[in-house]
């Protein structure tokens, strides 16, 4: 009778456990009603397709686990924002500016306006790589267009373009590419000869202030911004530069991550303060560091010499097996890589990968 009593409250339990779950499928909605990327090669997923630039990757390997192929994902599936996208509840991926300006999709839930090898600095990229599309291009002219179209849209309903604006999710994951593809490579770029590290670390994060305030006076009250990951690990930067006094990475450009994001945190604090109603969150979600034994062990998954050299080769065989290795060529990860850092971005709750507030926490706000 007792043990009676105690099955049937059970079932009627699990009976309410899956008519809850029923019911939050039948509304499924994302956690915001829109998504803004901004960013380089993590997060691009087809701007450079038509650039004149050796950082584009619109040929296999690349997108070789992807259902739609290569479109300028750099990896062989999802990327980064990707994995987000899906967490944060969208149906589908949020397209790309390029695409949209031809397609003329929907833009109301969100535009990817990343772009591989751009840096803070407009100048990043530009003369080892070729075109790109720098991080003030991304906001203060791309995103300007879509603001326009989307209020438009709305019957030039102003508040009500705001009002939508004032919910998106702001996604700023840039500052890489000013190193790897600036700073430490003087004989393209002055800066080292004109800044200390430390010196252009502060330029960096001025302006990196600077264009998130055109941002939020463009109504944009949820940001992300990520911290650098450990850029002195990847195959290819260990490849040019080697390593020292026995360590495994190079260590002047993982000092240099450290910096930014040692400079970046207090911005980011003073974001939150200074500007009223905004919510600022700092993301590193790189996860623990990576073993630089494991990257050399297991090596890249594509044959790498494609692009500046870091690239895959166009149409090599890739590995059989992505899931086994950490990165996808010299400086991208494996999908599987990528939606580890998603899943950090989304749900960790150590204020190492996510200050003060993770995504979730950030969409729910
Ligand atoms: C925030 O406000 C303080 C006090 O006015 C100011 O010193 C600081 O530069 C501001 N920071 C930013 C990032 O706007
Ligand atoms: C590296 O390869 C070995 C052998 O295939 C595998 O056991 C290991 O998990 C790989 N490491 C990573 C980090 O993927």
């Amino acid at each position: 009778m007792d043990s009676n009593l105690k099955l049937s409250k059970l079932m009627a339990i699990s009976v309410l456990l899956v008519l809850l779950r029923l019911r939050s499928w039948a509304n499924a909605k994302p956690e915001v009603p829109c998504f803004f990327i901004f960013g380089d090669s993590f997060s691009d997923n087809g701007n450079n397709n038509d650039l004149k630039t050796l950082a584009k990757v619109d040929y296999p390997p690349y997108g070789n686990d992807f259902p739609l192929g290569p479109t300028g994902r750099f990896t062989n599936g999802r990327n980064l924002q990707d994995f987000i996208v899906e967490l944060l509840g969208f149906k589908n991926y949020i397209p790309s500016f390029s695409e949209v300006k031809e397609t003329g999709k929907n833009i109301l839930r969100g535009v990817n306006y990343a772009s591989g090898s751009a840096g803070i600095l407009d100048e990043t990229g530009k003369y080892n790589v070729g075109a790109r599309i720098p991080l003030t291009q991304q906001i203060i002219q791309n995103h300007k267009i879509i603001i326009q179209d989307i209020t438009k849209g709305m019957q030039n309903d102003l508040p009500a373009a705001k009002k939508l604006l004032n919910k998106c999710i702001y996604s700023i994951q840039v500052g890489s590419n000013d190193y790897i593809n600036n700073y430490f490579i003087p004989k393209f770029y002055d800066t080292s000869r004109r800044y200390s590290l430390s010196a252009f670390t502060d330029l960096l994060i001025q302006q990196l202030s600077n264009q998130i305030k055109v941002l939020y006076d463009n109504s944009a009250r949820k940001f992300a911004v990520y911290g650098l990951p450990p850029i002195g690990c990847t195959p290819n930067a260990i490849s040019l530069y080697g390593t020292t006094n026995g360590s495994p990475c190079v260590d002047k450009l993982n000092q240099a991550a450290v910096i930014f994001n040692e400079k970046l945190t207090p911005l980011i604090y003073q974001l939150n303060n200074n500007l009223t109603h905004a919510k600022f969150t700092y993301l590193n979600p790189s996860g623990s560091p990576i073993d630089p034994a494991e990257i050399v062990k297991n090596g890249t998954c594509c044959k790498t010499g494609g692009g500046a050299g870091e690239l895959c080769i166009r149409n090599s065989k890739p590995c059989s097996n992505p899931k086994k290795h950490i990165f996808w060529d010299g400086v991208h990860l494996t999908e599987d890589q990528m939606q580890v850092m998603a899943n950090n971005a989304y749900s960790c709750s150590s204020p190492v990968c996510a200050n003060p507030f993770n995504l979730h926490k950030l969409a729910m706000l």
